[in-house]
């Protein structure tokens, strides 16, 4: 077979990427190795996560909220297996979605590991053993990330785990230990900690969340502790070991050395990802990667190899299904010889725990670095009706507008729904708003979104209405 493009790998980028290049007229194939199409994100990351939340929020709320409502509910009981068979059933209805999009499309799907033999054929090892091959005039990498899990910490999938494993658990842990205070161990945190397990997170840099605002991380953590999480900062885990039956995490303060030993049913490694590029070939066509093991590309998303593209996880930036499907759309035309754009800045990150984060543009420490003159506005989710109403009053928004301009530079907050709330702050800095600008427009009563205006009001003038 011979196609206008194929595409290596089906998660958010590679699937995105495959759609556009097929609407935009090319034929097209896409390779996935495992069975089922939709990545990372649609099997093991994004859908699957979210569902636990979903699931573990409404024990929570039925457990501690419930009665301040005037509803009452005797033998509360959690049934793992049933919340994760909801959550398997979540991801296969999911994943069927891109099933009936690649045939949609017309798109040709393999089955099998794909890797290069030369620039244009590639050759897929299937799971029988067979091995076809096929050839393209353009190809597209999107392989994705796998869990970072150095030897010391003795991933065994079984006790030590990564976020693969702990989104099947189906009997509930007394104790868990997590490594690492990024996005992973927070949701997947608070999914075991709302359902009564106790969670300890051992974490290496100063704060949770490391790479958003710093209030975000405090009023976040602040909420984390609340609901029972304990957390350990400065401290660096050095090695884990397992019995049959539980797993002791070892771990000395960064500064003073000060040893802690936790010993818990399950330990979880959230501790990043790496580009996954195994068996793929790419020195049998001269692709270079970076000292982190990324497909290294140009402003095109190509590679040092003409005709060949990557995007999403395996090439640099964040780890975020969306900004795989940005470059996927990217990439096609730019194939296609089209003209697109995108601005990472203005690619929204979003934590889904309880009460959720989310963020666009710079942060307060970023402006403070690069010496922007900034001014801030705050307001408190407490002082919304909406929030009283639904007894979700914890949170923020906080807008960091140019000092002289009045353009806002970047959103962060914390609060219920933000992640979708942070999408008013994308549309506004994709025109270049100024604060003033969201702090003139009308926002529903009651609503959260009523934050965002009270919050451009501060930035503008100091003058928030309702605080
Ligand atoms: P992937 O989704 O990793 O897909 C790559 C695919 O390529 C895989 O299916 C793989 O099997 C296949 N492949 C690899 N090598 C080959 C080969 N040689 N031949 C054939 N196929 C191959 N992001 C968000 O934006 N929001 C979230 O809420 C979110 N939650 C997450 C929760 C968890 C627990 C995890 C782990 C991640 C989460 N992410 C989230 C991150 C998100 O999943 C990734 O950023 C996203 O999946 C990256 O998409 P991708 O297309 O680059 O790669
Ligand atoms: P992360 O990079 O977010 O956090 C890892 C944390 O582990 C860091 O704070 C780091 O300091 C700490 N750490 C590293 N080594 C350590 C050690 N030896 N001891 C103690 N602490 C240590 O990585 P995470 O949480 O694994 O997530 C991976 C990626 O998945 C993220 O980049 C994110 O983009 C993506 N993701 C996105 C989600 C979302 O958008 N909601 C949800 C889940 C994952």
């Amino acid at each position: 077979m011979k196609y206008d493009v194929t595409v290596i790998g089906s998660g958010p980028g590679g699937y995105v990427a495959a759609i556009r290049c097929a609407q935009l007229g090319m034929k097209t194939a896409i390779i996935e190795r495992y069975n089922v199409l939709g990545g990372t994100c649609l099997n093991v990351g994004c859908i699957p996560s979210k569902a636990l939340l979903d699931s573990s929020e409404h024990y929570h709320n039925a457990d501690k909220r419930f009665e301040t409502h005037g509803i009452g509910i005797s033998n509360l009981t959690v049934n793992m297996k049933q919340m994760i068979k909801r959550k398997n059933d979540v991801v296969s209805q999911t994943t069927g979605g891109i099933d009936f999009l690649m045939k949609k499309n017309k798109i040709d799907v393999y089955h099998g590991h794909g890797s290069f033999v030369n620039a244009n054929t590639i050759s897929i090892a299937k799971a029988d053993g067979k091995t076809e091959t096929i050839e393209t005039d353009k190809t597209i990498i999107a392989t994705g990330s796998k869990p970072i899990a150095p030897a010391a910490f003795n991933y065994d999938k079984k006790r030590i785990i990564t976020s693969t494993e702990a989104l099947n658990i189906d009997k509930l842990p007394k104790r868990m230990a997590i490594i690492g205070a990024g996005v992973i161990g927070l949701e997947l945190g608070s999914v075991f900690a709302r359902l009564g397990t106790e969670v300890e997170v051992v974490e290496y840099g100063d704060r949770s969340i490391a790479g958003m605002d710093g209030d975000c991380s405090k009023e976040l953590t602040r909420s984390l502790k609340k609901l029972g999480m304990k957390f350990h900062f400065k401290y660096k885990v050095t090695e884990v070991k397992t019995t049959s039956r539980s797993t002791t995490l070892i771990a000395e303060q960064r500064d003073n050395q000060k040893p802690l030993e936790i010993k818990a049913d399950y330990c979880l490694i959230a501790i990043g990802r790496y580009a996954y590029t195994d068996k793929l070939g790419l020195e049998n066509v001269g692709i270079k990667t970076d000292d982190r093991g990324r497909i290294e590309t140009d402003a095109h998303l190509q590679t040092n190899v003409p005709g060949i593209y990557a995007i999403g996880d395996v090439v640099k930036g964040a780890m975020l299904a969306h900004k795989a499907e940005e470059e996927g759309s990217f990439v096609a035309e730019i194939i296609a010889g089209q003209q697109p754009h995108i601005d990472y800045n203005l690619i929204p990150g979003v934590v889904y725990t309880w009460p959720e984060v989310a963020a666009v543009g710079q942060t307060e420490e970023q402006l403070k670095a690069a010496g922007i003159p900034y001014k801030s506005g705050k307001f408190p989710m407490r002082a919304l009706g909406r929030a009283r109403a639904s007894m979700d009053i914890e949170g923020m928004v906080k807008i960091l507008a140019h000092k002289d301009t009045d353009e806002v530079l970047g959103v962060h907050m914390v609060g219920p729904r933000v992640a979708d709330l942070i999408a008013e702050a994308v549309v506004a800095m994709e025109f270049r708003a100024s604060a003033e600008d969201i702090a003139r427009m009308s926002h529903a009563h009651p609503t959260y979104a009523e934050a965002v205006k009270e919050a451009a009001l501060a930035a503008t003038a100091d003058r928030a209405l309702h605080m």
